[in-house]
């Protein structure tokens, strides 16, 4: 075999080596990579609409990622938390009985201020701000991080 055709050989086999080698380490270096966490640059969400929820009901809504929960009160007073259990991570719902959020997982209850009133929970969910965008039927509700 002449040179010229060993040396063609020796860089097509190289190139071949390296293209095999970055289509195994790529999706590895991939996989550990831990994705860009949308939640970080979530500030603001649209929760609901004027007129989705009526007096003493809640709603589960997506911030970012994670889920929240609008509540209008009694009183059509708005309030939205997040929607993590502060125990272990569950999602949590309103329960309109007993006019507080409840977690299933394990009774956890929170008042109507966020704050952790029985059951396992150790401290009170994360309460955003509630920014109206109108007062009429359709015009959105906004639910924002506290900074
Ligand atoms: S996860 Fe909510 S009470 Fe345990």
């Amino acid at each position: 075999m002449d040179s010229s055709r060993r040396s063609f050989l020796n860089l097509l086999l190289g190139v071949t080596g390296v293209g095999a080698l970055g289509s195994i380490v790529y999706p590895v270096l991939k996989y550990l990579t831990p994705p860009q966490n949308a939640e970080q640059s979530v500030a603001s969400v649209v929760a609901a609409t004027v007129g989705e929820l009526k007096p003493n009901s809640g709603k589960i809504f997506k911030f970012g990622n994670k889920p929240g929960i609008l509540i209008m009160t009694q009183n059509g007073e708005y309030r939205a938390f997040s929607a993590i259990c502060t125990h272990l991570n569950c999602t949590v719902q309103y329960d309109p009985e007993i006019q507080q959020i409840w977690c299933a997982c394990h009774n956890g209850h929170f008042d109507l201020f966020g704050k952790n009133v029985s059951g396992p929970p150790p401290k009170p969910l994360e309460s955003f701000d509630v920014e109206m965008k109108g007062e009429n039927v359709g015009d959105e509700i906004v639910v924002l991080r506290r900074s």
